[in-house]
């Protein structure tokens, strides 16, 4: 079973589909939020429609915001003997860009210095080398967006109450932000996707010129990179620190030539890795589903 919504960044699920097909394996979609918890003295069972079922084998998608069900369902599913690749808490947590590098930190993978923090302040700003330049990301960022980039701290300091939208609470919360110097004088990044302990895709990023961000939806420029490069080895150490089974990492060389990790994502899109690298990703993460249990479980 997939839990997503197909239409949501559809060619990721044409490439899965495919791949289930060349497989024999039969997908079913199930949409986030049709699911219930049903708790009772006696019971709880995590259901489809009102309907107590539970699958054999679950993949998660384009489920970010419909974490109050989906986490206790497949952690219930989960605890009933389904197979759910990747825990859904380590993929909700890895959305978290301070949760993921605490998880980094720990487990002594690279990650570039971060101030974390609700409202920016001089003192809590004075240790980041800012002579590249400052980035500010919301700590729930996406596909680079609501990223801004500025000459100092100082700027992103001056500028922060501009900004309304920063001291918007998202529900029970108020977004927490991540300020970075911008590594390389950024437009340029790697991104990796691993599957199973082992990097099946890799490529480097160029932005359009004049813009930090190399995300693809951005318009970056993106060009295979050999799977022995150094980031590899990196992205998958950063999945593994996760405690996650597949996932997208995005990359960075500092100017000392140590690659450091920006981010990892659970539910990273793979449509555009696999058609700059050739590589089956779907295929991978199918294979993955397939042997945790076995052949001819119904996905
Ligand atoms: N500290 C940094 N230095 C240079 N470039 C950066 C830095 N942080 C992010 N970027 C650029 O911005 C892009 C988006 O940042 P990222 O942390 O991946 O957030 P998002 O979740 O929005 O993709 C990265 O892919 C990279 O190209
Ligand atoms: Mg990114």
């Amino acid at each position: 079973m997939v839990l997503h919504y197909p239409e949501v960044r559809y060619p990721n699920w044409e490439l899965l589909c495919k791949a289930a097909q060349a497989r024999g394996i039969r997908l079913t979609t199930w949409e986030p939020h049709r699911l219930q918890v049903h708790c009772t003295d006696g019971r709880v069972s995590g259901c489809y429609d009102g309907e107590p079922v539970r699958p054999e084998i679950i993949l998660h998608r384009t489920v970010a915001t419909f974490q109050g069900i989906v986490i206790p369902v497949l952690q219930l599913w989960a605890s009933e003997g389904a197979t759910v690749l990747n825990e859904p808490d380590a993929a909700y947590r890895s959305r978290d860009k301070l949760l993921t590098y605490l998880a980094l930190h720990r487990a002594r993978v690279p990650i570039v210095h971060t101030i974390a923090f609700v409202e920016p302040s001089e003192a809590a700003m004075r240790s980041l080398t800012d002579h590249r330049g400052a980035i500010l990301k919301p700590a729930h960022g996406v596909r680079g967006e609501g990223i801004r980039t500025f000459r100092s701290t100082v700027e992103l300091l001056a500028t922060w109450a501009d900004n309304p939208e920063q001291r918007t609470p998202v529900p029970f919360a108020r977004e927490h932000y991540v300020a970075q110097p911008v590594v390389g004088g950024g437009g340029r990044d790697v991104r990796a996707f691993v599957v199973a302990g082992a990097c099946v895709a890799l490529m480097q990023r160029h932005a359009v010129a004049g813009e930090v961000r190399a995300n693809l939806t951005l318009g970056a420029t993106p060009t295979q990179l050999p799977i022995d490069h150094p980031a590899a080895s990196t992205a998958v150490a950063a999945l593994d620190a996760c405690g996650l089974d597949y996932g997208g990492v995005d990359l960075i060389e500092d100017d000392d030539g140590t690659v450091r990790v920006l981010e990892v994502d659970a539910w990273a899109g793979f449509a555009g890795i696999s058609a700059v690298t050739g590589e089956d990703v779907a295929g991978a993460i199918l294979h993955l589903a397939m042997t945790r249990r076995g052949r001819g479980a119904a996905v």
